[in-house]
């Protein structure tokens, strides 16, 4: 089984299906998060938009933004709604796409396909058909809709790769997407991560923002554009949720983008995921360049000096360039003591700079003027003190509660390569 964050998939599953089981059976009980009519107004939907919808829809309605900000969906379409809930969407698409359209809403919560079932059986929707399945493993054939629709789903979802590549595959060519879903500007901290019912309110299975858009992009999506984000968990009833989401800095994000001609190569993908300024970036983000930097600027001293006695105990002897190897030692000491003044931004203190600065100097005149072993080994343990000061701060700054997040409404356009 698949461990995330600390918890299984199974878990995720089962945490999010009893969360969504309520929504639908019992949705006028107390949730952590917006849900029914005072959902819909809270994330923006017109009124317009939801008149003529069935109360049993709009009841148990979860989602975390307005998709159809995107105007993408015309009549005569094939939409498909992934993680339909009680089907509010889904019957706003049904009347968008008319009769010679066709919706298909899918969701893996027994409880909220029932109910939809039961909503259409007593309405004139009958160009929606419901279907009960995974966004992980999509049961409709390649390139057979022209829009996919989500709202508040693949935060929750544990393999948000796989999903998108559903997406992608079940999408005709040029096809359209419009998504609401939650976004977070710092990773989760382990502490959080251990909660599924976090994960079932919309917070934990979050994607930092930049990656989520990154996901997009690098399964084939062209023209990926930020309609709109805004608070959502302002509206949450729990202090705690709260909480949590403002120390992610959780928050929703309408999107839209188009299906590029085709997926992207698996190695080009893998090349994009290895680019090293996202690398570089997710480490910071997690305050964790500064000790890579160290790390491996300590291997590269001591580990290369390790090898060569190991190697001469073999009695292999190999020529190593010592001037390229200083070098290189002393060029990341340079870049940790640089990630460790980054920092100040951070946690606004200037402690560990002084620490970094001098340690980096150190093992620079040991490596580059005069090599003395103890210079060296005291310009590491500086510069590993003042690693690791700079990451304690860093994460008491994360920690913090933060001040609640304005309510943004932005139309923005995220550069990114078009695949085509
Ligand atoms: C936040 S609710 C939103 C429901 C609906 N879109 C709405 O706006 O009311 C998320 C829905 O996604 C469904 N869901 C979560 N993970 C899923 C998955 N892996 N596959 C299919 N559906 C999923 C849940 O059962 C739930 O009904």
């Amino acid at each position: 089984m698949v461990a995330i964050l600390g918890f299984t998939r199974e878990d995720i599953l089962v945490a999010v299906k009893d969360m969504y089981t309520a929504v639908a059976t019992a949705p006028s009980a107390r949730f952590h998060f917006p849900v029914g009519l005072t959902g819909c107004r809270a994330v923006g939907y017109p009124e317009q938009a939801l008149r003529g919808l069935p109360d049993a829809a709009i009841e148990s309605f979860a989602g975390v933004g307005y998709p159809f900000r995107a105007g993408i969906v015309r009549a005569g379409d094939t939409v498909l709604d992934i993680g339909s809930g009680s089907g509010t969407d889904a019957l706003i698409a049904s009347r968008l796409v008319g009769p010679m359209g066709r919706v298909y809403a899918l969701d893996m919560t027994p409880a909220m396909v029932a109910k939809l079932r039961g909503l259409i059986a007593t309405t004139r929707a009958s160009n929606i058909e419901v279907i009960e399945g995974n966004a992980e493993r999509i049961a409709l054939p390649d390139a057979s809709v022209d829009v996919v629709t989500s709202n508040g789903m693949l935060n929750l979802v544990p393999d948000k790769r796989r999903a998108i590549a559903e997406m992608f595959r079940v999408l005709r060519p040029g096809g359209r997407v419009q998504i609401a879903d939650i976004v977070i500007g710092l990773p989760v901290t382990p502490d959080c991560a251990a909660d599924p019912k976090l994960w079932a309110e919309c917070v934990v299975g979050a994607t930092v923002a930049e990656d989520y858009l990154a996901m997009f992009r690098d399964a084939g999506f062209a023209d990926v554009e930020v309609l709109r984000e805004f608070d959502y968990f302002a509206h949450s009833a729990s202090p705690d949720t709260q909480d949590v989401a403002r120390r992610f800095h959780a928050r929703s994000i309408e999107i839209t983008m188009r299906r590029g001609a085709r997926a992207p190569a698996k190695i080009v993908q893998l090349a994009r995921r290895m680019d090293p300024r996202r690398i570089a970036a997710a480490l910071e983000r997690r305050g964790l360049a500064g000790i890579v930097a160290l790390g491996v600027a300590a291997c590269a001293c001591y580990g290369t000096l390790a090898a060569l006695a190991v190697l001469s105990v073999l009695g292999i002897t190999l020529a190593v360039n010592d001037a390229a190897v200083a070098g290189v030692v002393a060029l990341l000491a340079a870049l940790a003591a640089a990630v460790v003044g980054l920092g100040m931004r951070k946690h606004r203190s200037a402690g560990p700079v002084l620490p970094a600065a001098l340690g980096a100097a150190l093992i620079g005149f040991a490596m580059l003027v005069r090599y003395d072993w103890r210079i060296e080994l005291a310009g590491f343990v500086l510069l590993a003190a003042a690693v690791a000061w700079d990451w304690r701060l860093r994460r008491h700054a994360h920690a913090a509660p933060s001040q609640a997040p304005q309510s943004i409404d932005r139309t923005m356009s995220s550069a990114g390569s078009s695949p085509d």
